[in-house]
């Protein structure tokens, strides 16, 4: 098993669903955890549940957090070795009612804040050898009707993930993507803003058209964004390894 023993990890949303199953398995490796979001209480429920993790209040939608949040590693660890961009948003929002601000709330959480997070670690990535794991999804790839500005958003943070990994790969830092398929977290609800019924919906939807018949598990997913993030994948950069139960097959 790769350790992650003396090793400092910072994982964006980390205090439910997919960040929050990463944050556990890297802990579990050893590694010390910070945890970002927006609100303090869950994280400082994961924290004090789990030595190893600890958190800093932030948004990563919010330009102003990016320096603050990576400052808040260097500060209490002295050093950063994986930088996991995980909180996203999204939204149910065909074009016809699409608006300037829904869609720069799309892209300011799944572009721009990643961008703004991955050049305030670079300096200490550098340092440490060290790498990058974006969350993107199947739809990065796969169309999907009134997904446009989440998939696109999506695409995009794919796209980033190959050119930073030539732009970076010389300075010794690995930049690599999960493209995650439906997966069982709050994001249908507390991100894509759907009543239980709606949710309920798009699940039965999804269930039947995964060629695997489920939904995934956040730790089904958190598995792959660890194994990008360990010493084994050393040789790999520049790659998003889609783990979706076979929906994205072309
Ligand atoms: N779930 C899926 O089916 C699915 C599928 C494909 C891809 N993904 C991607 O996987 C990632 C994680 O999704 P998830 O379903 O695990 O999320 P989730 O369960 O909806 O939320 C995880 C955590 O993210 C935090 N968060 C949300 N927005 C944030 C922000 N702007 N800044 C900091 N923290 C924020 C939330 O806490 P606060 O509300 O307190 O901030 C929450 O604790 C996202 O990038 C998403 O696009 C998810």
């Amino acid at each position: 098993m790769d350790s992650f023993t003396d090793k400092v990890v910072l994982v964006t949303g980390g205090g439910a669903g997919i960040g929050r199953a990463a944050a556990l398995r890297f802990a579990a490796r050893g590694a010390r955890v910070i945890v970002t979001g927006r609100r303090a209480e869950p994280l400082r429920a994961l924290g004090a549940a789990n030595p190893g993790v600890t958190f800093t209040a932030a948004d990563a939608a919010n330009p102003d957090d990016a320096s603050r949040t990576v400052q808040s590693a260097i500060d209490r660890y002295g050093r950063l070795d994986v930088l996991v961009n995980n909180a996203g948003a999204g939204a149910i929002l065909p074009l016809a009612r699409a608006t300037a601000k829904e869609i720069a709330a799309i892209f300011a959480a799944n572009v721009i804040g990643p961008s703004l997070l991955a050049a305030a670690a670079l300096p200490y990535l550098a340092d440490t050898g060290g790498s990058i794991v974006n969350v993107s999804s199947t739809f990065g790839r796969k169309a999907a009707a009134a997904l446009s500005h989440y998939a696109a958003s999506k695409a995009a943070l794919d796209h980033l993930t190959r050119c930073w990994a030539l732009e970076l790969a010389g300075m010794g830092v690995r930049v690599n993507a999960v493209a995650a398929g439906p997966t069982e977290t709050e994001f249908l609800m507390e991100r894509m803003g759907l009543s239980e019924a709606e949710a309920e919906a798009v699940k039965a939807d999804e269930r039947r058209r995964i060629p695997l018949g489920r939904r995934g598990t956040p730790d089904e997913v958190a598995h792959w964004i660890v194994a990008l993030a360990a010493p084994a994948a050393a040789w790999i950069t520049g790659q998003v390894v889609t783990v979706d139960g076979g929906l994205g097959i072309p």
